[in-house]
């Protein structure tokens, strides 16, 4: 595996699922593979999970970490192609990538979307760029689209607790304060899709996903409806796609509550965290005993592994 961007780059899905549970038992099985070989995580905005995850994952492997805060610690880059660099970027992203390149034998790169201009942001400019010039592998820590980590972990999490072949899974938008990409409930959407599961969205009117991840999901603004019966929640938030990064209402009443549980099939209520507590999700879910955000983040180092595996052995074969 050469990138690891979205559930497209994957051949096959079953198999990278078995490939984390094995791993999950066994953790050090392949402590040589990554001897001698460096993962290079570069963060253009904050992380708590994918960077301490994806760290324990690469030092299961054996491999060396190295970890820049490019946001705040690197010289600021520019992406534009031809341009006369007379204004406050230092450093373009065609050496920047290039250099990071010749330390790291992969890198892993999270890169939010600007939320203003949505062309430029679901064109993956930043991902994008660093794919085409870094000259290694690269994996995703969550991009202006996807955040294909955290989704292997949500589906690894389902097919861990799932009691039947095809359960139901409800991703439902959740109020937040602040407007906030769609990259996690796109990346949901489409790993879901590619589960065949019986898949529901939904949310208030006007939060539409973007046609290409909604895939063959049934969508409704009805969340009761929407819940009824379901075996798994997952509940997020995201900024408007069609008018684009907006919030639209305050989310009144779209909360998942105990009552909502009720609902439901005794459901496992899923959320990618950070979480705001009272908002988003109630109190009483994150502490009961239907909250599966634990067993997600959990989950998080088994995926990343997986996926190192995967992208040290191409590079070994190579
Ligand atoms: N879920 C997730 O990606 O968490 P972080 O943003 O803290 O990495």
């Amino acid at each position: 595996m050469k990138l690891f961007s979205s559930v497209k780059d994957v051949t096959d899905v079953n198999q990278l699922v078995s490939e984390a549970i094995k791993l999950k038992a066994n953790p050090f099985a392949d402590e040589q593979l990554g001897k001698h070989k460096t993962l290079g995580l570069i963060f253009l905005n904050p992380s708590l999970r994918t960077r301490l995850s994806t760290q324990k994952a690469a030092m299961n492997l054996g491999m060396q970490v190295m970890v820049m805060n490019m946001d705040k610690e690197g010289w600021a880059l520019e992406t534009q192609d031809g341009i006369i660099m007379n204004g406050t970027t230092v450093e373009h992203i065609r050496e920047a990538a290039g250099v990071m390149g010749e330390y790291c034998d992969i890198i892993g790169i999270r890169s939010f979307p600007g939320l203003k201009d949505r062309d430029e942001d679901y064109s993956e400019l930043i991902f994008n760029k660093f794919v085409q010039f870094c000259g290694v592998p690269v994996v995703s820590l969550e991009s202006a689209t996807r955040h294909p980590l955290q989704s292997l972990a949500d589906l690894i999490t389902i097919e861990e607790l799932k009691t039947t072949a095809k359960p139901r899974v409800v991703l439902t938008w959740a109020p937040h304060v602040k407007p906030l990409p769609q990259a996690v409930a796109n990346s949901f959407a489409e790993w879901m899709n590619k589960a065949d599961y019986d898949f529901v969205i939904t949310h208030p009117q006007g939060y539409d996903l973007a046609p290409e991840f909604v895939g063959n999901a049934m969508v409704t603004n009805n969340q009761d409806e929407a819940l009824a019966g379901a075996d798994f929640v997952y509940v997020k938030n995201w900024s408007s796609y069609q008018d684009y990064g907006k919030i639209l209402s305050d989310g009144d009443g779209w909360m998942m509550t105990n009552e909502k549980l009720k609902l439901t099939n005794n459901a496992g209520v899923m959320h990618c965290l950070p979480v705001r507590r009272g908002l988003e999700l109630s109190h009483e879910i994150l502490d009961g005993p239907n909250s599966l955000v634990l067993n997600q983040a959990n989950n998080r180092v088994w995926a990343a592994q997986a996926v190192l595996k995967m992208c040290l052995t191409h590079t070994l074969s190579s």
